[in-house]
This record gives C-alpha cells, sequence and structure tokens, in this order.
C-alpha cells in the first residue's frame, strides 16, 4: 500500500512500488489528464508536480510518491484559473493538445520559482517538453503572459 495526496485528496493504492507513477494515476486513479508519450522521460507529455517539482510521471516509481503530495493538471486550480491555464486560453496556444497538460505543468512550475523568466529562462525549462504541433511560441508568449497576471 502506498499512501499520499493527490489533489489535495488522500489516497492509497495496491500496486508494485516500481509501478510508474503515470499508470496509477491514469489506470487506478482515472485522471487521464496526464498524458502517455514516450514512457522514457524524453517528451514531457505525463508531467505532473510532486511537492510542487516537475517530474516525469512515466519513469517516477510509485514509491517515489509515499507521503509526498502529487499535483496533476486536474488539481492545478479547481477552474482552469490558473493564470497559466487562463494564459493559455488566451493566447490559443493547444493545435492538437495532446503535449498541453505536460506543458502546462512544467510551465506552472517553472513560475512557481521564477514568477518573471527570461526567454532563455523559459527555454531552458520548457526544452525537456516536446510539441509536435510545434506550438513553442506560443507556449513562450503565455508564459509571459501568465506571468504578468
Ligand atoms: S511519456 Fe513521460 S516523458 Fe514522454
Ligand atoms: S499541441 Fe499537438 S503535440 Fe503539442
Amino acid at each position: 500500500m502506498t499512501a499520499f495526496t493527490l489533489n489535495g485528496r488522500e489516497v492509497e493504492v495496491t500496486a508494485e512500488p516500481s509501478t510508474p507513477l503515470l499508470w496509477v494515476i491514469r489506470e487506478q486513479l482515472k485522471l487521464t489528464g496526464t498524458k502517455f508519450g514516450c514512457g522514457v522521460a524524453q517528451c514531457g507529455a505525463c508531467t505532473l508536480h510532486v511537492d510542487g517539482e516537475p517530474v516525469r510521471a512515466c519513469v517516477f516509481p510509485l514509491s517515489g510518491a509515499e507521503g509526498r503530495s502529487v499535483t496533476t493538471i486536474e488539481g492545478l486550480s479547481e477552474d482552469g484559473s490558473h493564470p497559466v491555464q487562463q494564459a493559455w486560453v488566451e493566447l490559443d496556444v493547444p493545435q492538437c493538445g495532446y503535449c498541453q497538460s505536460g506543458q502546462i505543468m512544467s510551465a506552472a512550475a517553472l513560475l512557481a520559482r521564477n514568477p518573471s523568466p527570461s526567454d532563455a529562462e523559459i527555454d531552458e525549462a520548457m526544452h525537456g517538453n516536446l510539441c509536435r504541433c510545434g506550438t513553442y511560441m506560443r507556449i513562450r508568449a503565455a508564459i509571459h503572459r501568465a506571468s504578468e497576471a
């Protein structure tokens, strides 16, 4: 049994300790906003927060979540009102959308530790989040917009 906080709620799950947190979140806890892309920590689609830090859930073991606070895109805000989510809507960032929850979670973590990042700091923080639709310029603009909010 592994116990942790998920989006502010205490949860307990039974699975092998080495099970990737992504599978627990999606298959057992039925939160499908966090996406599977590459499965090898190379694309960022599965990004969520553990104690506020962005992690790649496809390679993060369930055991690593024990006693910690996990936040997924569903828990970033109750109603889509997080400044990053609002900026994403205002600037129409998504194209197909598949990568975008991971992008938003990385951007939110960046702004939590650096409320006013430069272009270079944004590129550095976001370089592990791939977008096959090429929304990178809108992502950067939306992070600046959220930073102003
Ligand atoms: S699915 Fe986790 S980084 Fe690609
Ligand atoms: S919006 Fe399609 S992969 Fe990023």
